[in-house]
């Protein structure tokens, strides 16, 4: 069945209407006239298969991956780049107008390295093939290499393919639970182990780091929640006279001792445990909280308790901006959006980084 794609949803499938029911297709792009193959039918809406392409958009590339459309990593190597980072625009001006009523031009800043960028990959085993999962399945797609992340973790790949974690700093790397790898991000070492978070693209995450350093102002006491190996609680030391950090993960939180120790850091506390059990132990009065949550945003309980708060400054540190989109509805009503840019973290992925800057009204 021929059909025309109107535009990309969130996800980067095309969409497209038949009969007046929405239907999504994989890799298409908008424009373009294609043969489809609808696969699964559900109430409101199909999902289809690109057969044949019939008329090409000029923003079409070749993939450059065996397996694009097989495995779930990448939603983009059909695009060209500039491409992919205005739909991304545009997908977080549309989700901060329809969710939180936010009219803003976000600027995004792209990556430096689209490719070989990331600096861990998760492997999964199923019936003995190792590999990357599908797309929304459990399914393995058994891989040689991938074209996101660092060449050495390639090499490592080729060698020894195991179920796990393989993470990397550029030189060395580590697969085991008692092994450690350092960064430096300025003057700073960061220790940090397989289960420990850290930001997976070096290239996008200096950038972003320098942009709150630069743009948070010096003052009294700071809150790092979310802390994981205490990155913003150490670059920020110097602004502020007193730091507190909270994070749930055990691993990371021993580094994040362990580096305030190591980088000789004299005015930063963390706390073990939830945000949301762990704010009310604070009971100085805050100006600055750093909020950084993983894609499920803020709890209740914890936005209730920041903005009982009342810090001067909020910077909400995001990688969904649907969440962001939904807490921001909220804190809006007592603050003021400073400015509000996007970082890409994740070429050639759906995904987007996002920092708000939010002022006391
Ligand atoms: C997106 S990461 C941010 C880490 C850190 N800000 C950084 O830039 O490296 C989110 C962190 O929140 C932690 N976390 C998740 N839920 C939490 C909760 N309810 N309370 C405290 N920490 C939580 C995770 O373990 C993870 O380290």
């Amino acid at each position: 069945m021929l059909v025309k794609i109107e535009k990309l949803n969130h996800q980067g499938l095309g969409i497209t209407k038949i009969n007046g029911k929405v239907t999504f297709v994989e890799n298409a792009l908008p424009g373009e006239i294609i043969d489809i193959k609808i696969i699964r039918e559900k109430k409101k809406y199909n999902i289809a298969k690109n057969i044949n392409i019939i008329e090409k958009s000029p923003n079409r590339i070749e993939p450059i991956c065996k397996y694009y459309n097989k495995c779930g990593g990448c939603d983009f190597l059909h695009i060209k780049y500039e491409e992919e980072l205005r739909f991304k625009k545009e997908k977080l001006k549309n989700i901060l107008d329809k969710y939180a009523n936010i009219n803003y031009d976000i600027e995004i800043v792209p990556s430096d390295k689209i490719y070989n960028y990331r600096n861990k990959i998760t492997l999964h085993e199923t019936n003995g093939v190792v590999g990357l999962l599908k797309k929304q399945s459990n399914e393995i797609v058994e891989i040689e290499h991938c074209k996101l992340v660092e060449e050495n973790i390639n090499i490592k790949l080729k060698r020894e393919k195991k179920p796990g974690i393989i993470r990397t700093n550029g030189n060395e790397i580590i697969m085991k639970e008692k092994e450690y790898l350092n960064i430096q991000i300025d003057k700073y070492i960061f220790r940090i182990n397989i289960n420990s978070f850290f930001q997976i693209n070096p290239y996008t995450y200096y950038k972003m780091f320098n942009y709150i350093k630069n743009n948070i102002s010096k003052n009294q006491t700071l809150l790092d929640l979310y802390c994981g190996v205490g990155v913003f609680s150490i670059i920020l030391s110097d602004k502020y006279d007193k730091i507190y950090g909270i994070e749930i993960n055990k691993d990371s939180y021993k580094n994040a001792i362990f580096n305030i120790k190591n980088n000789n850091i004299n005015n930063v506390k963390f706390f073990l445990g939830s945000v949301e059990n762990n704010l009310k132990k604070i009971m100085e009065r805050i100006d600055t909280i750093i909020i950084d949550p993983p894609r499920s945003g803020l709890s209740k309980s914890s936005l209730k308790q920041i903005l009982d708060i009342r810090p001067r400054e909020i910077i909400y540190i995001s990688c969904d901006p649907l969440t962001l989109a939904r807490d921001l509805k909220i804190i809006k009503d007592n603050y003021e959006i400073k400015d509000l840019k996007a970082f890409d973290m994740f070429p050639r992925t759906n995904h987007v980084e996002c920092v708000c800057l939010l002022k006391l009204r």
